[in-house]
């Protein structure tokens, strides 16, 4: 087993262990990846600033999320599938975030279902939810949601439509794997993976299959998803779902400083500023990148969160610094679950709180909650002059 240091050692780890059809899943961007690139290469630009003699002990990394006290601003990210990274895969980064002191939110596409984590886990949890056509089966999920005690939901506004991810089409991405001739090669070569999914029943997507009518297996679920995914989505429709769901809303996929004061009008408890990690809109500007416009905007009305690009403790600690009051990771948990399941995200939740208590400390600041601009460089010309 290599020394792991940072998060490209589970990188490194996860695409060893995990078959290429669901790292490739993981790792990729939409079209040309440019926006996947940006989103980690913006946070580079942004420089810090080093204070001394500070009185540094006593650090503390902890914050606040929607109201929960956090061990730090950091929660997992929605994400589809995670249950094929490794099995039982939503279980095991719930449970990793539960003894860490992080929220876990269950994307809506996952492999365990909603009752599953909820079994299997004593905190709430966060449920992310993708705007359906069918009324009925979104208030199914928001009652499954509250008897599971989620404590807030996730709608999830920039996937309206699918963004085009060239390594999925190539590699027909499926839920279980198809048995083609390349992927038996490759599954073939990815041993321990296989035997701990064989030893799991969930395979399939446990919170749709069996609940959604007509849809029995993956292949049944594609032809769902573009069915069922409500293309017509708006601001109204984002408001009746908020009252269907009577809890707190957090409104993901947010880039324009418009659309924030739309979300805060609509009733957002919180909105992460987010391009989905560039797996959406290939060319859109990178989420660290449009965060100082979307404070300006609404800084003062709303919590703002941010994801898309973070990848160590030092992007968490730029972009708290840059105004957001929490973020959150996606590949970078999944990381480590695919190198070596719930201890991986431990290790990788265990890095990223080193590296930004280790950074607090050079930049002297004690407080998490006390970042700001004033511990970084940033160039003036950082936003850009977009037109
Ligand atoms: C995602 N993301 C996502 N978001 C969401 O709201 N529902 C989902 O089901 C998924 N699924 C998903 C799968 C995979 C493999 C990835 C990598 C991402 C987006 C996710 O919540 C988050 O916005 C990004 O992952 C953040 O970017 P980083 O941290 O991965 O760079």
């Amino acid at each position: 087993m290599p020394v792991i240091t940072e998060i490209e050692d589970l990188r490194r780890l996860h695409k060893r262990r995990t078959p290429k059809m669901f790292y490739d899943y993981a790792e990729s961007g939409s079209w040309t990846e440019q926006t996947f690139r940006d989103n980690s290469s913006d946070f580079d630009l942004i420089r810090l600033r080093q204070r001394v003699a500070v009185d540094m002990a006593g650090r503390s990394t902890k914050g606040r999320m929607i109201g929960e006290d956090v061990a730090m601003p950091v929660a997992l990210a929605p994400v589809g599938l995670t249950g094929m990274q490794c099995a039982d895969g939503e279980i095991k980064a719930a449970r990793a975030a539960e003894a860490f002191g992080v929220p876990f939110t269950l994307s809506t596409m996952s492999i365990c279902s909603i009752e599953d984590v909820a079994a299997h886990t004593s905190k709430p949890f966060w449920f992310q939810v993708y705007t359906l056509k069918d009324d009925a089966f979104m208030q199914r999920l928001f009652d499954r949601a509250r008897a599971a005690q989620c404590s807030a939901i996730v709608i999830t506004v920039d996937l309206q439509v699918l963004g085009q991810r060239h390594r999925d089409l190539k590699n027909g991405l499926s839920a279980p794997p198809k048995l083609t001739l390349k992927s038996i090669a490759n599954l073939a070569t990815k041993i321990p993976w296989g035997l701990e999914m064989l030893q799991t029943r969930r395979r399939g997507f446990g919170n749709i299959v069996g609940h959604a009518a007509g849809v029995s297996d993956a292949s049944s679920l594609g032809a769902w998803t573009a069915e069922s995914f409500d293309p017509s989505l708006d601001w109204e429709r984002i408001k009746q779902l908020r009252k269907m769901w009577g809890g707190k809303v957090i409104i993901k996929g947010i880039l324009d400083a418009e659309d924030a004061k739309l979300a805060v009008d609509a009733g957002a408890d919180a909105i992460v500023v987010s391009n989905h990690g560039g797996r959406q809109l290939d060319g859109a500007l990178s989420s660290i990148r449009v965060l100082p416009s979307i404070m300006e905007a609404v800084g003062d009305r709303v919590e703002v969160h941010l994801d898309s690009g973070i990848r160590s403790g030092q992007d968490v600690l730029k972009a708290l610094a840059m105004g957001a009051s929490g973020t959150y990771i996606g590949r970078a948990f999944v990381n480590g679950l695919g190198a070596m399941g719930q201890a991986g995200v431990t290790r990788a939740l265990e890095i990223i709180q080193n590296e930004l208590d280790v950074t607090m400390a050079l930049c002297g600041e004690r407080e998490a909650a006390n970042l700001g601009r004033h511990n970084l460089l940033v160039p003036k010309d950082f936003e850009g002059e977009w037109v």
